[in-house]
C-alpha cells in the first residue's frame, strides 16, 4: 500500500509528541498499518516560533487549509473552536480521516462532525479529548455498544486533580500548584478552562453522549470549578477522613426518585471523598473512571489524565486505527443514531 500522508494541526505539547513519535516509531508503526505513515506537514500560527528539537522544522507551515488538502489522516490537535472546526469540516469534505483531541469543540458540536464523518464516509476518532491516555472513548462508544450503561463518574481533569492534590499534601495555595501544572503541561493554554471546570464539562458530556446515545452538549451540563475550594477547606476535609475531589457525574435518572424527572444528567462539582474509596487515591494528574453497566457490572478506568507523552498515546492508537481502515478499506464506527432521551437541564442537576 503507498503510504498515508498525515497531516498535523497544531505543534502545543501534545503536538510535539505526536511528531515526535510518528517520526521515532515510523518503522512500527509502518507495520502495524501496512502502509507507511508519511508526516506531510505540521499547521501552527507562528512558523517561525521556538520549538522543541524533535521538530522537524521543515515541515511547519502556517496554511493549514493548504496542508488538509494533502493529507489522508487529518490529527487535529490545536484545541479551540475555531478555526480546528472549519478546518475539520473540510478534511472530512476532502474525504480525509479525522483524529482529534478537541474536547471543548465536540461538546459544543460534535454531532455537526460526527453527521458530516457519516455522510462522507470517513472515520472520525476522538479517544484523546476524554481523559488523555486512559482507553476510555473506545470502551464506551464501541465495546459496551450491546450494553444499557446507567452511571458514568470519575476524574477526568488532570490539573484540578494535580491541584487539589498538591493543596492536600504540601499546603500549597491554588495559584501556585495551578502554574505548576501548566509548567508541567497538563494544563489547557488558557488553565481557567481548567479551574473552572469547562475541561471536565466537556469531557462529561462527550461520555454521557456515547454512554447513552443520545446528544449532551456542554450547555446541558451543571458545572461547578475549583476555585471556591480554599486551603482551609482542604484541611477540614483531611481532618474528618475525606479529600476533595473534583467529579463528573453522568447518569440516567429514571424520574421514581423524589423530585427527580426522568432522562440523563450530567453535572461536574467538588465533592468530598472518604480516604478509603478509590477515587481518593488518584493522585496527581491521574484520571480514573468508573463506569456501570447493566450486564456488564462495575469498570474502572486508570491512567495518567494530561500531559504530552500519554495524550499522544491515544492519538496515534487513533492514527493506526484510521490507517488500517484506509488500507483494508471499511470504516469506524459511527454516530448517527441517537436515542430520544431527554436530557436533564444543568439546572436540574
Ligand atoms: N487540561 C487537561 C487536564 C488536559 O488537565 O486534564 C487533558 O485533557
Amino acid at each position: 500500500h503507498p503510504p498515508l500522508r498525515v497531516a498535523l494541526l497544531g505543534c502545543g505539547v501534545v503536538g510535539t509528541q505526536v511528531a515526535r513519535l510518528l517520526t521515532e516509531q515510523a518503522d512500527d508503526l509502518a507495520s502495524r498499518v501496512g502502509a507507511r505513515l508519511e508526516l506531510v506537514g505540521i499547521a501552527v500560527r507562528d512558523a517561525a516560533a521556538p520549538r522543541d528539537a524533535a521538530i522537524d522544522r521543515s515541515l511547519l507551515t502556517e496554511d493549514a487549509e493548504g496542508l488538509v488538502a494533502r493529507a489522508d489522516v487529518v490529527v487535529e490537535v490545536m484545541g479551540g473552536t475555531e478555526p480546528a472546526r472549519a478546518l475539520l469540516l473540510r478534511a472530512i469534505e476532502a474525504g480525509a480521516a479525522v483524529v482529534t483531541a478537541n474536547k471543548a469543540l465536540l461538546a459544543e458540536d460534535g454531532p455537526t462532525l460526527y453527521k458530516a464523518a457519516d455522510a462522507a464516509g470517513v472515520d472520525i476518532y476522538f479517544e484523546a479529548a476524554v481523559a488523555g491516555a486512559i482507553p476510555i472513548v473506545r470502551p464506551v462508544r464501541e465495546s459496551l455498544a450491546g450494553d444499557h450503561v446507567r452511571r458514568v463518574l470519575g476524574i477526568v481533569n488532570g490539573t484540578t486533580n494535580y491541584v487539589l492534590d498538591q493543596m492536600a499534601t504540601t499546603g500549597m495555595g491554588l495559584e501556585e500548584a495551578v502554574k505548576e501544572a501548566q509548567d508541567l503541561g497538563y494544563a489547557e493554554a488558557d488553565p481557567t478552562a481548567d479551574v473552572e471546570g469547562y475541561d471536565a464539562a466537556a469531557k462529561a458530556a462527550i461520555l454521557a453522549s456515547l454512554a447513552f446515545h443520545t446528544r449532551v452538549s456542554l450547555d446541558d451540563v451543571a458545572r461547578e470549578g475549583i476555585m471556591s475550594v480554599t486551603a482551609a477547606d482542604v484541611a477540614w476535609a483531611a481532618q474528618t477522613g475525606h479529600v476533595i475531589k473534583l467529579l463528573a457525574i453522568a447518569e440516567l435518572r429514571d424520574g421514581t426518585s423524589a423530585g427527580g424527572s426522568a432522562g440523563v444528567s450530567v453535572r461536574v462539582h467538588p465533592a468530598l471523598v472518604p480516604t478509603s474509596h478509590p477515587l481518593a487515591n488518584v493522585r496527581g494528574s491521574f484520571n480514573a473512571v468508573f463506569v456501570e453497566a447493566e450486564s456488564a457490572g462495575e469498570l474502572m478506568f486508570y491512567g495518567r489524565g494530561a500531559g504530552g507523552a500519554p495524550t499522544a498515546s491515544a492519538v496515534l492508537g487513533d492514527v493506526v486505527s484510521a490507517a488500517r481502515h484506509r488500507v483494508l478499506g471499511g470504516k469506524g464506527p459511527q454516530e448517527s443514531t441517537y436515542a430520544e432521551l431527554a436530557i436533564l437541564p444543568a439546572s436540574a442537576a
